[in-house]
């Protein structure tokens, strides 16, 4: 997807984003928040999307968030001012692969259910590396490509609609791995039926 595509098709998103795919997906952001609530600090989460992690982040974290969907922001912009999330510091409209942050700016970053939506997801990885400070966590939650069996068939059958669901259905899991100072440490798939996995990466100190 270009950047084109990713705001068109968010636009669309944005204002049924939380009843649809946001409440099928709420596994990932409570374990992704726990961990990084464990760990404390600054936080940055890269496609922050309509803010749905943003509650459940402990009083220990201060979040940044940054998306480039002006309508998903706005939600997100709502849901801070209707709870009064004062531990989210900043919400700005930003792409990914060119983060408006000097470097070693940030304890952790949480890419949750975005870096198979971004255009070129390698740059995306390179730039948390960047602006995250050494001996730092990067936490992602996304679905992986399977190898095999009928739903490996069906995510390479649905890979051509990228543009029109929002994401690539076929990511292959290679792709986030490659940034050399990163390390990955944790790794678990999660419920319901493991769609979803976690990942946990570290920045060489
Ligand atoms: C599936 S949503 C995930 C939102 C949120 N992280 C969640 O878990 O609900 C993907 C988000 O990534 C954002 N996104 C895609 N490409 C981006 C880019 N290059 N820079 C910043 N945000 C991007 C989209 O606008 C969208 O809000």
């Amino acid at each position: 997807m270009d950047l084109h595509a990713v705001e068109k098709s968010y636009a669309r998103w944005a204002p049924i984003y939380d009843r649809t795919f946001g409440a099928l997906t709420g596994v990932g952001r409570r374990r992704a928040t726990a961990l990084l609530s464990k760990l404390g600090g600054s936080v940055l989460e890269v496609g922050v999307g309509t803010g749905l992690a943003l509650p459940l982040y402990g009083p220990n974290v201060s979040v940044t968030g940054v998306d480039y969907s002006a309508e998903m922001l706005e939600k997100a912009r709502a849901k801070v001012e209707a709870e009064g999330l004062d531990r989210v510091t900043a919400l700005r409209r930003m792409d990914a692969r060119a983060l408006e942050f000097p470097d070693a700016s940030f304890d952790h970053v949480a890419a949750m259910h975005v870096i198979s939506v971004v255009p070129e997801p390698e740059k995306v990885m390179s730039e948390i590396a960047r602006v995250l400070r050494p001996g730092g966590s990067v936490v992602i939650v996304n679905h992986f490509a399977r190898d095999t069996g009928l739903l490996a068939r069906a995510e390479r059958l649905a890979a051509p609609l990228a543009n029109l669901l929002g994401w690539h259905s076929d990511f292959d899991r290679a792709r986030v791995l490659g940034e050399p100072s990163l390390t990955l440490v944790e790794e678990c798939t999660l419920p319901p039926a493991g769609m979803m996995t976690l990942l946990r990466l570290v920045k060489a100190a």
